[in-house]
């Protein structure tokens, strides 16, 4: 029996102003899959560890089963599937928690059948596992998760991704307060449409955070770190969100926003001893609030997915 182990790592989506375009992988946390072969035609979750119990089990209904699925439809083969899920991240977190699962699957039995498709056409099957989770197949946590980086989604239809450079020194802190929200509702009570003066600031910062990042300009990149559409409206399911932003600023970061749809929060900071010192200030915002959280400190994960055995 062929057997692979990958994990893919969480991702953060958004970026603040780059709803559903814009997202970056980082180190910690992510998922870890285990994909057998077997001679039994049929996708099957053996087993899901570390989620309480959350996830289905049901092949239909799982992001990571109904990803294999779309991917081996495609090739047109009927493999048996076995998959061993180890979720090693905090579900409805914002840290693209269905999305690294649905990525270590489809990148670990694309490489148990000798890589058929190229990484980068991995893509729109992953993003089938996300439509199943939210509803709609966005692809800023998958394609990172994916290809590691910072991804621009220029596209949806058609699906046309790009790879931005960042700064090398860039580093990323995450806070996880120990709450729950579910993407599904975290869309679904955006509006529909926005004014033309919003969509001219909030283009204006995609281009300035693009920018930023590739020319290594800071300063850039703080000052269009700026999100004026959505996250008004969802930084109201987030208990104290504008002190810890205003804590992670006061500490040193470059720019703070809702990590994906929430309720994480991340920032970005020019040194590894910045990120830690506004870990710690947004980290004591939560406390004062009795809210317990994780956090997270990594550098922008390059590499995305890793076969561990
Ligand atoms: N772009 C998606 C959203 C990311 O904000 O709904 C979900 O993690």
């Amino acid at each position: 029996m062929k057997s692979i182990k990958v994990f893919a790592p969480a991702t953060v989506a958004n970026v603040t102003c780059g709803y559903d375009i814009l997202g970056f992988a980082v180190h910690e946390p992510g998922d870890e899959v285990l994909i057998k072969l077997t001679d039994s035609p049929g996708i099957k979750i053996k087993e899901i560890y570390g989620d309480r119990g959350l996830l289905p089990k049901d092949a239909e209904r799982n992001t990571v089963s109904v990803a294999i699925k779309a991917f081996i439809d495609h090739l047109d083969i009927q493999p048996g599937v076995d998959i061993y899920l180890h979720k090693k991240m905090p579900l409805g977190s914002g840290l693209g928690s269905s999305a690294a699962s649905a990525v270590a699957g489809i990148f670990g039995l694309n490489a148990l059948l000798d890589n058929p498709l190229k990484v980068s056409d991995l893509l729109p099957f992953a993003m089938q596992g996300e439509a199943m989770a939210c509803g709609e197949a966005h692809a800023d946590n998958v394609a990172p998760a994916l290809l590691g980086g910072f991804v621009l989604i220029r596209s949806y239809n058609p699906l046309d991704v790009v790879k931005i450079d960042s700064p090398k020194d860039l580093y990323a802190t995450i806070i996880h307060p120990h709450i729950e929200i579910a993407t599904k509702d975290a869309r679904s009570i955006l509006k529909k449409s926005i004014l033309l003066k919003d969509a001219v600031q909030q283009w204006g910062n995609v281009a300035g955070l693009v920018t930023g990042l590739i020319k290594e300009d800071y300063a850039l990149i703080g000052r269009s770190m700026e999100d004026v559409i959505i996250e008004p409206v969802r930084s109201m399911l987030i208990p104290g969100f504008d002190q810890v932003k205003a804590a992670a600023l006061e500490a040193g970061a470059l720019g703070c926003g809702i990590s994906g749809s929430g309720p994480s929060i991340f920032s970005l900071s020019r040194s590894r001893d910045i990120a830690i010192q506004v870990g710690e200030a947004m980290n004591e915002c939560f406390q004062s609030l009795n809210i317990s959280s994780d956090r997270f400190i990594s550098l922008v994960n390059q590499q995305g997915p890793l076969i561990i055995s």
